[in-house]
């Protein structure tokens, strides 16, 4: 299958595999070896599919498994942004593939959530040349569209299991980036506002309600209180505002 087979937007090029450990490794290797910016590695199902805070992603066939290679020209410190944009970007694929689809809400960082379980999730790798320069960055997205799994800390679910019928990859993918694409040049060209409130909009938590942040090693308790300029989650705790750069986060207990 090619991106034109597809319908995929000029600048895209696809490369599809029946199996694969991991799409990011994957494009991680060919970013490496200079594939340029708009590269995509889909495949049907991965055998070491990887998720946030080395978690495992289980990859059954049926669900999106797809990383796409981006080399903007922007500060390290903005790379977390396009997990941002990653999220709007399926959000959007799915508002447009399933009509009408209620209870869709994005989880801080880059879930998302349906009827308040977990279908999408985002993984961003980036690797830089020296300490200032990005050389890279993937963008890994899995999404939940016939299969999820059980038992995990928190809740996840399938647009199937929901009842929203099957939705199959190829078509996922291509709104996919249809949105990405569209969010992304957003992105470039006005920076991260319009995607912060966009996000801000459909956030499954609002401002002011009770959640618990867990980080490596302490869990935090506190109010949402904003997304900050970065994409950094702001937490009313005990009487200050802690800047939290990266965690999970839960309804308070
Ligand atoms: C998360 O933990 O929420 C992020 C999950 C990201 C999973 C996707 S599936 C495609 C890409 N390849 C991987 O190994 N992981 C990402």
């Amino acid at each position: 299958m090619t991106a034109r087979q597809l319908g995929l937007a000029p600048g895209y090029r696809l490369l599809c595999y029946d199996s694969i450990g991991s799409t990011n490794e994957e494009a991680k290797c060919l970013a490496s070896s200079g594939a340029p910016e708009g590269t995509l590695v889909w495949a049907r199902e991965q055998t070491a599919g990887r998720g946030r805070r080395g978690r495992p992603w289980i990859s059954p066939n049926g669900n999106l498994y797809v990383s796409l290679i981006l080399r903007p020209d922007c500060r390290i410190s903005s790379v977390g942004q396009l997990g941002f944009v990653a999220a709007l970007a399926v959000g959007g694929a799915l508002r447009a593939i399933v009509r009408p689809i209620e209870r869709l809400a994005y989880k801080w960082p880059n879930d998302l959530l349906l009827n308040g379980r977990k279908i999408a999730g985002v993984l961003l790798e980036s690797e830089t040349v020296g300490s200032e320069k990005l050389s890279f960055v993937v963008v890994g997205v899995g999404v939940n569209l016939i299969a999820s799994p059980q038992g995990t800390e928190f809740p996840a679910t399938s647009i199937l299991e929901e009842g929203y019928g099957e939705i199959i990859p190829e078509v996922m993918l291509e709104e996919f980036v249809t949105h990405f694409r569209s969010w992304f040049a957003n992105w470039r060209a006005e920076g991260f506002a319009s995607v912060r409130a966009a996000w801000l909009a459909a956030a499954a938590i609002a401002r002011g309600e009770p959640i618990r942040v867990r980080l490596d090693a302490l869990a935090l308790c506190g109010r949402f209180r904003d997304l900050d300029r970065e994409g950094n989650l702001l937490l009313d705790c005990a009487g200050e505002c802690r800047r939290i750069t990266a965690g999970e986060v839960f309804p308070a207990a």
